[in-house]
């Protein structure tokens, strides 16, 4: 009767949290509950694990095509599935940029058969393809459309108002913007101490950051559109967006939780140099209560892998980005076994707050007739993360060393399992996500 059926598990959804059991049929979730006298292709016995809904990660960067000595889709992939994660939003900043239908097509070739989660790919924004965005949005296979106001790795660049506006008044989707002011940026270059990499807050400031998202906002309203603020790192942000809900959606990032400055800096140094920048523990603090007090809606890993040689440059040679997708979610059990969060909170992050705010038409949901993506979880699971454990080409991690409670054992993709116990079984299967506004 079912491909598949999840028994005596934990399950987490919108439900709340209690015992049952999960069938899946052609791909799609089609019953919720007492599944004891139901029989499956495969049964996995789920007792003592949490199953929640495939989690989704809105913002990895698998560099593919240009920078595949970094990573590819298919390594890329391969370390999300070891993550849990059964999905990704893909970013545009590879080379060439996803700034033409062309371009955008041709990654949706390259992970079709290669990829093992399900994926979109963001385009990316430029000041020549503003008059094109509209149809690339509608592209399939497209996130919607990335913006980066302040320059990060890669040229993709619009930092000016008047073509931040032109591009407000052409879309219709979300669109995410990397939120840092480079007029500021411009101007703060001369804090940047050589081999300092701790004056790379300095150098991009907290007060760059909310010049840009105070900008972005005022022409969001002008031009009515939805925006979605990437990778929010300041105390002062989060105090401006709390009263801009009605247009904002805020990610944060594993790492803007996990360290704080200057301390992550003596002790990693150029490992631990990223865009925008990990900041002082004051802005720590605030991302947290954020996460807490709900006003943040997702989180996602802003997996940027460099090469160890490449960070080994000194600052501020050295470019900025760490890998991140496999160990977001040990990270966040983590936080769960230490009371910083909870499970519900976990879910409602990676898998109802992506469904929520970028109307994703059939994933972030345990229900009927949802895709049938699970995340299987041991919460009790204790793992060294080191980085030979890591699947990334990169090959390292900022986590190194330390010691995680709670870690994915199943990573399962439209019924299919494709990571069990750390190996993945099943490779390949990825297929574009659907949106509602968007359907292919
Ligand atoms: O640190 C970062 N690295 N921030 C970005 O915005 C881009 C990313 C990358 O692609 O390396």
């Amino acid at each position: 009767m079912f491909d598949l059926i999840v028994k005596n598990g934990t399950l987490v959804n919108h439900n709340g949290i209690g015992i049952g059991d999960v069938g899946i049929k052609n791909g799609k979730i089609t019953a919720i509950g007492d599944l004891k006298t139901q029989s499956a292709d495969k049964v996995i016995d789920a007792t003592g694990l949490h199953i929640l809904p495939g989690l989704i990660d809105t913002q990895v960067h698998f560099r593919e095509p240009g920078l595949e000595h970094k990573e590819d889709l298919e390594t890329g992939a391969n370390a999300a599935v070891l993550g849990g994660i059964c999905s990704v939003f893909e970013m545009p900043n590879t080379n060439p940029t996803t700034s033409t239908n062309e371009c955008l097509d041709d990654k949706v070739n390259r992970a079709t058969g290669r990829m093992s989660c399900d994926f979109a790919f963001y385009a990316g924004a430029t000041n020549d393809n503003i008059d094109n965005l509209s149809e690339l949005e509608r592209q399939n296979g497209c996130a919607g459309i990335k913006v980066f106001m302040g320059s990060s790795t890669g040229n993709l660049l619009v930092k000016d108002d008047e073509n931040v506006g032109r591009i407000l008044s052409k879309i219709t989707r979300r669109a995410a913007f990397h939120s840092e002011d480079e007029f500021i940026l411009e101007e703060e270059k001369k804090y940047v101490r050589a081999n300092d990499p701790s004056s790379h807050y300095e150098a991009r400031s907290a007060r760059a950051a909310l010049s840009c998202t105070t900008r972005l906002v005022n022409l969001a309203r002008q031009y009515k559109k939805r925006i979605h603020v990437l990778h929010v790192s300041t105390k002062d942000e989060m105090e401006f967006l709390a009263v801009h809900k009605d247009l904002v959606s805020i990610e944060v990032l594993p790492n803007h939780l996990a360290f704080y400055g200057p301390d992550i800096y003596h002790k990693i140094g150029t490992f631990a140099q990223q865009n925008p920048p990990i900041r002082e523990k004051h802005h720590n603090d605030a991302l947290w209560a954020a996460v807490q007090n709900g006003l943040v809606d997702v989180m996602g890993s802003d997996h940027a892998p460099h090469t160890i040689e490449e960070k080994s440059k000194p600052y501020p040679a050295s470019p900025s980005g760490t890998p991140g997708v496999q160990t977001m979610l040990p990270f966040m059990l983590d936080a769960v076994s230490k009371g910083r969060l909870s499970l519900l909170r976990v879910v409602d992050l990676l898998a109802h707050g992506p469904n929520r705010i970028f109307n994703i038409a059939n994933k972030g949901r345990m229900a009927i007739g949802y895709d049938g993506d699970l995340t299987i979880v041991d919460l009790k699971k204790q793992v060294k993360i080191t980085n030979d454990i890591i699947a990334s080409k990169s090959q390292w991690t900022p986590f190194d060393g330390e010691t995680l409670t709670g870690f994915p054992t199943h990573t399962i993709v439209r019924g299919e399992i494709v990571m069990t116990n750390g190996e993945i079984i099943a490779k390949g299967l990825g297929k574009p996500i659907q949106f509602q506004e968007n359907i292919h």
